[in-house]
């Protein structure tokens, strides 16, 4: 079984999704930068091994980025999958795990990248809304897209609900682009992103209420 990291800073409900998912592959550790994060406790109960790297422990960012590293690197992983991992990384740990390094995000990018994603598009009053599950560069949010799902920004929406919409979208989204990538179906190459095998690009953007 092909192991997979899936590091965490919170409440952990993508890590769930993926653990679910029966993926082709294991879940070597669920990995958190924050020692309270609610997943930690969620990955336990299902006898996964957990670790914490407290960013607040290491005096830079470059610091903190070599511990996760090492962290990571002793489960030895062909893939690693942040999941509400709320820390900008640095360009050398991120080509330390290029290609194998996955990062879903809540917009449609290359909208609203940041934070505040669903407040962003209310704002913007965009009538299509959804989440990204793609490689990360150095760039943030901003690495080549492998799959997107879309969903309708309704009349009457606020913040909440509309995270709520995205959120729903996102739990079936990452788990089908893990698998996809542990399949050996995914992958990058020279920067873009490679589907093999059936109808690669409509699955490449679903649009969970028009299933
Ligand atoms: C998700 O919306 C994810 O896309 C974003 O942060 C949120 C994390 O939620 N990066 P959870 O911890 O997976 O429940």
């Amino acid at each position: 079984m092909k192991p997979y990291v899936i590091l965490i800073s919170g409440r952990g409900s993508n890590m769930e999704a993926l653990l679910a998912a029966g993926l082709p592959g294991q879940c070597a550790a669920v990995i958190s930068n924050r020692p309270a994060a609610a997943g930690l406790a969620a990955a336990a109960a299902r006898g996964i091994a957990t670790a914490v790297v407290d960013h607040r422990q290491y005096p830079t960012r470059e610091a903190f980025d070599a511990a996760l590293a090492e962290e990571i690197e002793r489960h030895a992983p062909q893939l690693v999958l942040l999941a509400g991992f709320m820390r900008i990384l640095t360009a050398g740990f991120v080509a330390r795990f290029s290609g194998r390094l996955l990062n879903i995000h809540p917009s449609l990018l290359p909208a609203f990248p940041g934070v505040d994603t669903h407040a962003q598009a209310l704002a913007a009053g965009v009538r299509i809304h959804g989440c990204s599950v793609h490689f990360v560069t150095p760039a943030l949010d901003g690495g080549p897209i492998a799959a997107q799902a879309a969903v309708p920004v309704l009349a009457g929406d606020d913040e909440e609900s509309l995270a709520l919409r995205v959120l729903a979208a996102e739990h079936r989204l990452y788990p089908q682009v893990a698998r996809w990538f542990l399949d050996g179906r995914l992958r990058l190459n020279d920067g873009r992103v490679q589907l093999a095998g059936e109808a690669s690009s409509p699955a490449q953007l679903f649009v969970p209420s028009l299933d």
